[in-house]
């Protein structure tokens, strides 16, 4: 694995954050709601682009903090945080000399991107920024926009070297160290300009990941569809995208919120399949955080106070042959410990099996308090099956994920159904 991997794929949880002329519409427009996602209100409402950039009048976020942002990340147990710098309506959250449409023209005036690089360089947070790379809509010669613009006379290399290349030199040589650049709907580009966007990010910081939405299997690490785990597990370095409600910006009327206990199912499977979580957040025209998202994040991220041990540095881990009904599995392979996050709590019988664990266990606890637990560990000839129960407190412990660790006496064996 790249040496520049590493701290990605140690990390396991990022936020990210789509923030745009897009919140303040928050998904209507003229009493019309946006289908699907807010930040695409411009493109699924066909607004017209002299309305819309008329939005950027009303930019005044007097509510943010990008200081308080990122120590709530920290909080959150997040690892790294990734903004959208540019999303596809083409507004800028920064002082870019090669367009002026960014925040600079706005009442606001000030760069954000400046702030929250400044922001996670205090804290000691990896810092990333999101670039919609193909589509631009208030570029006539960028993707994306057909109804002001006529595709028919659209130069897209004109939008390529004249925006797209210049914004990214600036982003990865004006903002200090960018653990990773996250591009967007690459969509038919040009393999070669794909290619030359990516030779761009090398030359102006070489140890800066690209994501795997700069097409054609260019990037540094495998990106999942949006809000899509894989099935099974993936060896090399790989990150699901995911939003909290069904907005990737900020909406006023989506209420759709995952639960805690969700959010944390998920970041579970996604570390036990070796990939990392990069869960969204969609801040208000004010600069503030959905109060939801912010309630969901406090508990999660209270539950990998007590047990981040079983996701942070994790590995991937094996397949094993049955599918595993109470929960899901994560593994450490350095330290040859596997975990078992243990969602649906017996209620009968205070004990949980596992099938197919050949290499057998010196011991087990539970996570969050260290408390030794009983367990057996036999092989059935007749069946040819390795069967491991360990035998877990009445009461349970924790209603949203119970962590069992089990330490083994060797690596992580896993027995193949013949
Ligand atoms: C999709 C959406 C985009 C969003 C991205 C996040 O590509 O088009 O709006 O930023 O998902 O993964």
């Amino acid at each position: 694995m790249k040496e520049n991997l590493k701290w990605f794929t140690d990390a396991k949880y990022g936020l990210f954050i789509h923030w745009g002329l897009y919140s303040i519409l928050g998904g209507v427009w003229k009493g019309k709601r946006a289908p699907h996602t807010s930040e695409w209100a411009m493109k699924n409402l066909q607004i017209p682009l002299e309305e819309y950039r008329l939005l950027a009048n009303e930019f005044c976020p007097t509510e943010f903090d990008a200081r308080a942002y990122v120590k709530k990340a920290k909080e959150w147990g997040m690892r790294y945080v990734t903004v959208t710098a540019k999303h596809h309506d083409g507004f800028a959250l920064y002082d870019s000399r090669v367009s002026d449409y960014t925040v600079m023209y706005t009442p606001y005036g000030k760069d954000i991107i400046r702030q929250f690089a400044d922001a996670c360089a205090e804290e000691n947070m990896t810092f990333c920024v999101y670039y919609s790379q193909m589509q631009d809509w208030e570029d006539p010669n960028g993707n994306g926009n057909t109804w002001d613009f006529d595709p028919e006379k659209q130069n897209f290399e004109t939008y390529f070297y004249g925006k797209c290349v210049p914004q990214v030199r600036e982003l990865l040589t004006e903002y200090g160290k960018i653990g990773m650049i996250w591009f967007d709907t690459p969509y038919d580009m040009p393999i070669h300009l794909c290619r030359e966007l990516a030779d761009v990010v090398r030359e102006c910081q070489p140890d800066c990941l690209i994501n795997g939405r700069i097409g054609y299997g260019l990037g540094d690490y495998r990106q999942m569809a949006d809000n899509s785990i894989p099935a099974h597990a993936y060896t090399g370095a790989w990150e699901v995208p995911m939003t909290l409600n069904g907005s990737w910006g900020y909406s006023s009327f989506d209420a759709n919120w995952a639960e805690p206990s969700e959010v944390i199912a998920r970041l579970s499977a996604v570390a036990g399949k070796g990939g990392n979580l990069l869960l969204n957040i969609g801040p208000d025209r004010y600069g503030a955080i959905p109060a939801e998202s912010v309630r969901i994040l406090d508990e999660v991220g209270e539950w990998l106070k007590r047990n981040g041990e079983s996701i942070y540095g994790t590995s991937v881990l094996p397949d094993f042959p049955y599918e595993i009904k109470w929960g899901n599995l994560t593994y450490r392979q350095a330290d040859r410990v596997l975990y078992l996050h243990i969602k649906q709590y017996p209620k009968l019988t205070p004990r949980v099996s596992l099938l197919g664990l050949k290499t057998r266990v010196k011991s087990a606890r539970l996570l969050n308090t260290g408390e030794e637990l009983r367990f057996t560990q036999t092989y059935e000839v007749a069946r040819d099956e390795e069967r491991f129960a360990v035998w877990i407190p009445e009461q349970c412990p924790d209603a949203v994920d119970t962590v069992v660790a089990l330490t083994l006496m060797d690596d992580l064996d896993v027995q193949r159904l013949q």
